[in-house]
């Protein structure tokens, strides 16, 4: 039985006879019973086109930090709204953005607004090949960094299979139609593996310009980076004049309002940024060390964008920002997070399962197997049939994770005591039924 209601599937069908598969992004697909059709968010609910109510864990895939439809935000929006929303020229609203961002993460210090996750990476790895003068780009097995052909290889998707051995990876590439020269511009490595890092930079370190890393796996468990290893890619720039990235589309102004820099007390020379930075709205960021961001004013280096810094993602930004900077909604994110992660561990004790809750408590998921998850490769000790059992009967019963399992559940502060009850209670029920 499919998890669409009779309305939603009326409405599906319409979405096909238009949008390729019913959807605007691919990985909103779940299949032609499954995928969903949403009216509208309330805070941390989602309702479908029958009226059904589901919390929610997926969070448009992170930005909803504060609830879906937060009215500080909304209002900031329809203000910023009512006076244009777009212009050729620099815009006070944009400048007071930027001064929140760069006010948040000290080590920015210059950036330049972008509209998605997807054009800040892009425009990361610009940077730090003009920087550099070199072309090589090392990224970590099972990160994505968006849907451009320079980073779509060995993302989250990818059949461990067909990577290759660990000591030597194949980069796996996780779409047609990228041109066979990009592959030759790519290294990919297995997370949290500091030799394999190292060994790569002996050999070639003179043609790399930039290590980019999710600093936690946002698209693979939420596999944490373990003590040392950003310490360690740090070093390894260093020595090598290598340019190092940290992708905090998802971590950013989500694990804390300096991000995953601020908890893991390492810091980039670039950093990306979108999501939780505007609690829904398109707007990014790419910003870093002057000495390489001021390639864009010297010239040589082109940024550009005619959406970026757009008024409604600009007041987003800057409406998120401040509330966020209260540091009350990472209380109660803190609280539901943690309530959750331990609550689900208790479940899982108690019902004999082997499983593990991976992550943060401002994002994490469940992983089950026996031993816990260091890298993209041990996705193949994940009981991915059980997972995917678990979710659907936790969404029958109004609780909406992602039904994939590599990407994490993500908390709002809107998500209070009682949506933490109600989850642990369907988490529990589904997880029973779907063992048997
Ligand atoms: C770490 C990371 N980088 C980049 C992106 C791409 O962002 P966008 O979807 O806004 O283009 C994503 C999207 O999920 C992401 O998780």
């Amino acid at each position: 039985m499919g998890l669409q209601g009779p309305r939603t599937a009326e409405w599906f069908a319409r979405a096909k006879g238009v949008l390729v598969n019913g959807v605007s992004s691919g990985f909103r697909y779940w299949g032609d019973e499954d995928t969903m059709v949403i009216d509208r968010g309330e805070g941390a609910y989602v309702v479908d086109m029958d009226g059904k109510r589901y919390i929610d864990y997926q969070l448009g895939f992170g930005p909803i930090i504060l609830g879906h439809a937060d009215p500080t935000v909304i209002a900031a929006v329809a203000e910023a709204a009512a006076g244009g929303t777009t212009f050729a020229m620099t815009t006070a609203r944009e400048i007071e953005a930027a001064e929140a961002v760069v006010g948040a993460i000290p080590w920015v210090e210059g950036m330049r607004f972008t509209n998605t996750g997807t054009e800040a990476t892009m425009h990361a790895i610009r940077l730090a090949r003009a920087h550099t003068g070199r072309e090589l780009v090392v990224k970590f097995e099972g990160c994505y960094h968006g849907a451009h052909d320079y980073v779509l290889f060995t993302t989250a998707g990818s059949p461990v299979e067909h990577l290759g051995s660990r000591r030597s990876p194949v980069p796996w590439q996780a779409s047609s139609g990228i041109p066979e020269a990009i592959r030759s511009t790519i290294r990919v490595l297995p997370y949290n593996d500091l030799e394999a890092v190292e060994r790569l930079f002996r050999s070639e370190g003179g043609r790399i310009a930039a290590i980019l890393v999710e600093p936690m796996m946002g698209n693979c468990f939420g596999v944490m980076p373990e003590p040392g290893f950003l310490e360690g890619l740090r070093r390894v720039a260093d020595e090598y004049g290598a340019v190092l990235v940290f992708d905090e589309v998802k971590t950013g102004f989500r694990m804390a309002l300096g991000g995953a820099a601020e908890v893991f007390g390492v810091e980039p020379d670039l950093g990306t940024f979108a999501k939780s930075m505007g609690n829904g709205f398109p707007i990014a960021a790419v910003g870093g060390r002057n000495d390489i961001v001021q390639d864009w004013a010297r010239g040589g280096v082109t940024q550009a964008g005619t959406y970026s810094a757009n008024a409604v993602g600009v007041a987003a930004a800057k409406a998120t920002i401040d509330l966020l900077a209260t540091g009350e909604p990472y209380e109660r994110i803190r609280a539901a997070g943690r309530a959750l992660m331990q609550g689900i561990e208790g479940i899982l004790a108690e019902e004999g399962v082997e499983g593990h809750v991976v992550g943060h408590w401002s994002m994490f998921s469940i992983f089950f197997a026996e031993e816990p998850p260091r890298e993209f490769r041990d996705v193949a000790r994940h009981d991915a049939d059980l997972y995917e059992e678990t979710v659907r009967g936790m969404i029958r019963r109004g609780v909406m994770p992602v039904d994939d399992g590599l990407e994490p559940w993500f908390v709002s502060a809107a998500h209070g005591d009682e949506e933490v009850a109600r989850t642990l209670e369907a988490f529990g029920d589904a997880l029973v039924e779907a063992k048997g």
